[in-house]
């Protein structure tokens, strides 16, 4: 028959000698064959109706370590009860347990069965049996007894008793389930009279070497057909964690585009964090609810008095700003307490502070912290893409059409631009992008050009335009999510299947 594969043919050859029906792992050693070689060979024949394969499945129980331990040692109740009865019946919780031997992790979890088992109560600091003597074996010893005597025990084959018992073992974490699959193989009519025309078995070159081409045997050696589309086994290479890969493409696309990072501290003052940016000391974001606050140290150090008393005069009474201000008393203690930064731009305001000169194009891409109640959309703690262009002629629609490069760049396609708030931001605008998936728009950052009264106090003389928005949402619609929290699961089945390329 043409079209068979050496190991096909080997298969079929061994099956024959077998006597037309036997194991894989027989065929695998009478071929000499691999018995992944064997089995993927029986899914050709059986595919072309040469072989048929049958399949017997069942479940063996083994101990793991804990378990042998304990079908050696005895359960930890068993073991506090027979340190009770040496005590005569009661005895101080933490005397029973040195007398049993117990570690300080298995006292409560021998207490607990103790209990379930009706085998003694626990009063106050005392633990006293309610049997005389010590009750026989229960169907969970047995069971342990007999897994450990034999190595492994067949599921299928067990009683009732014996299954439940299982059960309750296999909660406690002793025992392990494992399925086994036993294959055998058998010629079918058509097997039988390929076999019977003759199989020719000429070894076949699997490798081309250099020797083979010069010199020449090439032409005259059998080389062996793959089949590119076998299933074979399936890789898992180590790999860059999906949301890495996002920001190392968000830091490329920037620097592609003429920008430089900036990093800063996870923890800032709020006067970084709140006040540079012109947001009042009662504004609801610097509550508890939304702002991590730290507890030790609670305060941390103000920069420059100058350039305090400007931003306190902006908050009083809008200073040179032509703004009328916020018009309260601005507290510099306030100001000092230490926060989990809430967006990092309180890192551009700060690289503003001290970098006046335009042309400036800075972005960062770094963790942020809010008190948020995690949910689908929602994390506590999360990465923001933030940036600003300073620059003597700048708009709003360069603001727009850099975040719509940046956004297309990284392959989105619907982008709009919707109006909003932000306290520090003057007209003030959010990028939006359609998730296919979840059929929704999402909000991708917010922008807006700084207000004079953030300007003003930084010395700061021409526009400038900041952004900053969240990049596990970008994340979401680039893996096709629709829970945010999968990036931090620790799922090893969604990063095995996440692709390293889109
Ligand atoms: N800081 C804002 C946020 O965290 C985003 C923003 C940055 C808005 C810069 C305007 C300008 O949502």
């Amino acid at each position: 028959m043409t079209g068979l594969r050496l190991h096909e043919r080997k298969t079929l050859a061994a099956l024959e000698k077998l006597g037309g029906k036997a194991s894989v792992k027989d065929i695998a050693e009478k071929s000499g064959l691999a018995h992944a070689a064997v089995m993927r060979a029986a899914l050709t024949l059986s595919a072309g109706n040469l072989a048929k394969i049958h399949e017997q499945k069942w479940n063996i129980a083994t101990l793991n370590e804990e378990g042998e331990n304990y079908a050696q040692y005895g359960l930890p109740e068993r073991r506090l009860l027979r340190a009770l009865l040496r005590l005569g019946g009661e005895a101080k919780v933490d005397e029973a347990a040195r007398e049993a031997g117990l570690s300080a992790g298995l006292v409560s979890i021998a207490l607990g069965w103790l209990k379930r088992k009706n085998w003694g109560v626990i009063k106050g600091e005392k633990c006293l049996l309610t049997v005389k003597s010590e009750p026989p074996l229960g169907v969970d010893e047995r069971l342990l007894a007999a897994i450990f005597e034999k190595r492994s025990i067949t599921v299928d084959d067990l009683s009732q008793d014996f299954k439940e018992a299982l059960k309750a073992l296999k909660k406690r974490k002793l025992v392990e389930l494992e399925e086994k699959i036993y294959r055998e193989l058998e010629l079918t009519a058509k097997g039988w009279e390929t076999v019977r025309k003759g199989l020719e078995i000429v070894e076949e070159v699997t490798q081309l070497t250099p020797e083979l081409i010069i010199s020449g045997r090439w032409r005259s050696v059998k080389l062996t057909k793959f089949d590119v589309e076998a299933p074979g086994p399936a890789v898992y290479p180590g790999k860059m964690h999906p949301l890495q890969q996002i920001i190392k493409r968000a830091r490329e696309i920037f620097l592609e585009m003429g920008f430089t990072e900036i990093r800063g501290p996870l923890v800032e003052t709020a006067f970084w964090n709140f006040d540079a940016l012109f947001q009042p000391q009662d504004h609801p974001a610097r509550e508890m609810m939304d702002t991590f606050y730290l507890a030790n140290p609670c305060v941390g150090r103000l920069p420059a008095k100058k350039l305090v008393e400007d931003v306190a005069k902006t908050h009083e009474d809008g200073w040179i700003t032509g703004s009328k201000g916020w018009r309260y008393k601005w507290s510099g203690e306030e100001a000092k307490k230490l926060v989990l930064r809430t967006h990092t731009t309180a890192e551009t305001i700060k690289y503003l502070a001290t970098h006046k000169k335009p042309p400036i194009k800075v972005f960062s891409v770094d963790r942020v912290y809010r008190n948020e109640q995690v949910t689908y959309k929602h994390l506590a703690e999360f990465h923001q893409i933030e940036g600003i262009v300073v620059d003597k002629k700048v708009t709003l629609r360069d603001l727009m059409g850099t975040l719509k490069t940046f956004y297309m760049k990284f392959g989105l396609e619907r982008i709009e631009f919707w109006p909003s708030y932000f306290p520090y931001t003057e007209p003030s605008a959010q990028a939006v992008a359609y998730h296919p998936k979840l059929k929704r728009w999402i909000e991708l950052c917010g922008m807006g050009l700084f207000r004079p009264e953030v300007l003003a106090p930084m010395g700061i003389k021409c526009p400038v335009l900041a952004w900053g928005g969240g990049l596990e949402r970008l994340a979401m619609i680039e893996l096709g999510l629709d829970d945010i929290r999968m990036l931090y699961a620790n799922n090893v089945g969604w990063l095995r299947r996440t692709p390293l390329c889109q």
